[in-house]
């Protein structure tokens, strides 16, 4: 039985964040549609209220009111970010410039993320930023701030909007140099808000200012989120999943490209262009799929990918490999080591060599008593397509951890399966 038909995933989870962390800095008011309904976007979402946000659902969306940068200078203010590292890397950079403290918590998968990555270029710019041995929790002591050059270290998207939602408020330009491209919402947002980023290949400039909301934003679908049927498409014969008025930023369908290049057929229907590209995406199960090899530098372009990207892999005829894959182990979990030990419960030989993983396929499934996500959404959601190519059905411990990113995931499971 393949997965066919058509289905709207949920608005994108990357965007949905930046809108209301964004709407901290700007000033007008916007009726937002089809924001994420997931639980890392209401965690975005209550950190806004804390700070005086004003948040309300209509039936077309949500009304928010931008706050300016304008907020009482808190003594201590504690916010919650429960399991969303966006969250918290993004605020960061929203409250470096603004005055007083405030201390960033989460959950104790989010406590074993790595912080420092966005605290060191923050105190750069001048703020005071601690964290408990380079984790969260972060105190963050809002000061003026200055422009900066920098150049991180690793290729992070979170890194990189954090710096230039900081720059909004800072006293001069501040210019980040990004290793690989990563993915661009941060700096089209600010653009398509009255705000001004000069891009020169990897060197985005952020001019300070204060920006301003559009009066309505449609939120584009999650191609993360569609991600999962568009290669449950690919990977069971029969299958053809269109997924509507997804986000084509280049920066985020290397999973599109990787499909392809393993033999599925994929087509695309360009929507809009304003303000990223977005379209309508087609994916066929056209065989049996080949091994594909990819390259550290296109690895930001699919990073929530690869758990799927990995299944796929391991239904491939032949070798796969994605080089440069070190950025999963401080994921929710450490993604590389999950995807060895749960796909390879299931049969499939994965290896990892330095950090590149790798993948030898086709495999015949076996079947344990049961797997386990660790709590990690796109590791669940990763094994509920593993059992749907295996025919199987047994538990998955942790299945419950989809709601960060994809409430409604089981309802198209439904919607799309073919009896
Ligand atoms: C995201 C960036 C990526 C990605 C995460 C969402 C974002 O993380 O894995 O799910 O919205 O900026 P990194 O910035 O840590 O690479």
């Amino acid at each position: 039985m393949p997965f066919i038909g058509a289905f709207a995933p949920p608005g994108d989870k990357s965007v949905s964040h930046r809108l209301i962390l964004m709407a901290l800095l700007a000033e007008g008011e916007a009726l937002i549609k089809g924001l994420s309904q997931c639980e890392d976007v209401a965690s975005s979402l209550a950190a806004f209220r804390a700070l005086g946000g004003s948040a309300t659902a209509e039936p077309d969306g949500l009304r928010i009111k931008g706050l300016a940068g304008q907020w009482p200078p808190f003594e201590s203010l504690e916010i919650d970010c429960r399991n969303s590292g966006t969250t918290m890397r993004l605020l960061a950079g929203v409250l470096a410039g603004s005055p007083g403290r405030y201390i960033l918590d989460g959950d104790d998968q989010l406590r074993r993320r790595p912080m420092e990555r966005v605290a060191k270029p923050l105190r750069l710019m001048g703020a005071q930023v601690t964290c408990q041995n380079g984790r969260p929790p972060m105190t963050i002591e809002g000061r003026p701030l200055n422009g900066v050059d920098y150049c991180p270290t690793d290729a992070s998207a979170q890194v990189k909007g954090a710096i230039l939602l900081a720059g909004l408020k800072a006293s001069g330009p501040t210019s980040v140099t990004e290793v690989s491209a990563t993915r661009s919402h941060t700096e089209n947002l600010i653009n398509h808000f009255h705000g001004h980023v000069a891009v020169d290949d990897l060197k985005l400039t952020v001019t300070p200012g204060i920006l301003r909301l559009p009066p309505v934003f449609e939120t584009p679908a999650d191609p993360s989120s569609a991600a999962f049927f568009l290669t449950g498409a690919a990977i069971i014969p029969g299958g053809r999943v269109t997924a509507t008025n997804i986000l084509l930023s280049p920066t985020r369908t290397g999973f599109l490209k990787v499909l392809n290049q393993m033999g599925a057929k994929v087509t695309m229907v360009m929507t809009s262009d304003t303000p990223e590209p977005c379209g309508d995406v087609t994916v066929e199960y056209a065989g049996p799929l080949t091994g594909a090899e990819v390259p550290a530098e296109d690895i930001p372009s699919l990073i929530d990918e690869i758990p799927i990207l990995a299944l796929a892999a391991a239904l491939a005829e032949g070798p796969s490999v994605f080089r440069g894959v070190e950025e999963l182990r401080v994921k929710e979990t450490d993604r590389l080591m999950s995807i060895r030990h749960q796909l390879g419960a299931l049969g499939a030989r994965v290896k990892i060599e330095g950090n590149d993983l790798l993948i030898q396929g086709p495999t015949t499934f076996i079947l344990p008593d049961r797997l386990d996500s660790g709590r990690d959404h796109r590791l669940a959601m990763t094994l509920i397509m593993a059992l749907r190519a295996a025919k199987a059905n047994i538990p998955i411990v942790g299945e419950e951890s989809i709601a960060i990113s994809y409430p409604n995931f089981q309802e198209h499971v439904k919607l799309l399966w073919s009896k």
